[in-house]
């Protein structure tokens, strides 16, 4: 999707107001939109350009914009934790993802990686997902094809990854689950040569327990594990510093390329 030109009935925005506080809303014609105590009717918003100053019946202003998947990520609706905007952004380009490669992920939870991954491949791309809970997916599902639109490069497959994985040649193994050490043999048996195993896990006692399997298995290089550090800085006037909260810890990227042979 490439969505440009006056905003549409049916699409989902982002409403910004006066304090940097972003509000995320279904622009549904005949219907009002409700922010905080305030309301607007959705047909002033339709047809407008984005970037348009809009009033609530509160006399409250609020910029309206399409969201970009940094501000889509955090609102997405959804039961599993979803990985932080910086860490979607550093996978990308860590596992080289292109258009017309073929990759598997596994978890989907809500879906935000699934869509990170979709938009890198482009439609010559293929995208094969495994996820454990049914309600998950589901939910998944939805926001792909809110988010995302129509994808039929993707295939979601229900069920565990460590039994089910039954791809093979593929490009790319991209893992967000808690024992990625499990499919540590089922990704060297499903990646192509030179193809690319990327976990994301949350505590380091994980990343041992991953980084030993894969080095025990014998049948990758390459192994590397990092996390990045995301500070916003507040600048207004002579007033410029880093912000005083961050979120000082999401989760380790750990790659590792998938060697010839063992
Ligand atoms: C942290 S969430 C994934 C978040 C997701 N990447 C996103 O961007 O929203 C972990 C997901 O992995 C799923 N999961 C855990 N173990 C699994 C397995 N062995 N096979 C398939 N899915 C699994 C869980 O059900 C959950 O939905």
């Amino acid at each position: 999707m490439n969505p440009s030109g006056p905003l549409r009935d049916g699409e989902t925005v982002i409403f910004i107001d006066r304090k940097e506080r972003e509000y995320l809303r279904r622009l549904a014609g005949g219907k009002e939109i409700k922010i905080r105590d305030g309301k607007l009717a959705a047909d002033e918003v339709i047809g407008r350009d984005e970037g348009t100053l809009v009033r609530s019946s509160l006399s409250d202003t609020f910029l309206v914009f399409r969201p970009t998947l940094a501000q889509l990520i955090p609102n997405l609706p959804r039961q599993a934790q979803v990985i932080y905007p910086k860490d979607i952004g550093s996978i990308p380009v860590w596992a080289d993802i292109q258009p017309g490669l073929a990759v598997v992920e596994s978890g989907v939870g809500a879906g935000a990686l699934t869509v990170a991954l979709l938009r890198a491949l482009g439609p010559s791309g293929r995208l094969v997902s495994y996820e454990l809970r049914e309600d998950f997916a589901r939910m998944a599902k939805e926001n792909v094809a809110r988010y995302y639109g129509a994808a039929e490069n993707w295939t979601l497959n229900l069920g565990n990854v460590a039994e089910a994985l039954a791809e093979s040649e593929v490009d790319r193994i991209i893992l967000d689950l808690p024992e990625p050490w499990q499919v540590t043999e089922k990704s060297w048996a499903a990646l192509r040569p030179g193809g690319i195993l990327l976990s994301y896990l949350p505590t380091v006692i994980q990343v041992k327990t991953l980084v030993d399997s894969i080095r025990a298995h014998g049948g990758f290089a390459a192994v590397e594990t990092f996390e990045t550090l995301f500070r916003y800085w507040h600048i207004k006037e002579m007033s410029m510093r880093p912000q005083h909260r961050m979120v000082a810890h999401t989760g380790f990227i750990t790659v590792a390329r998938r060697l010839a042979g063992r």
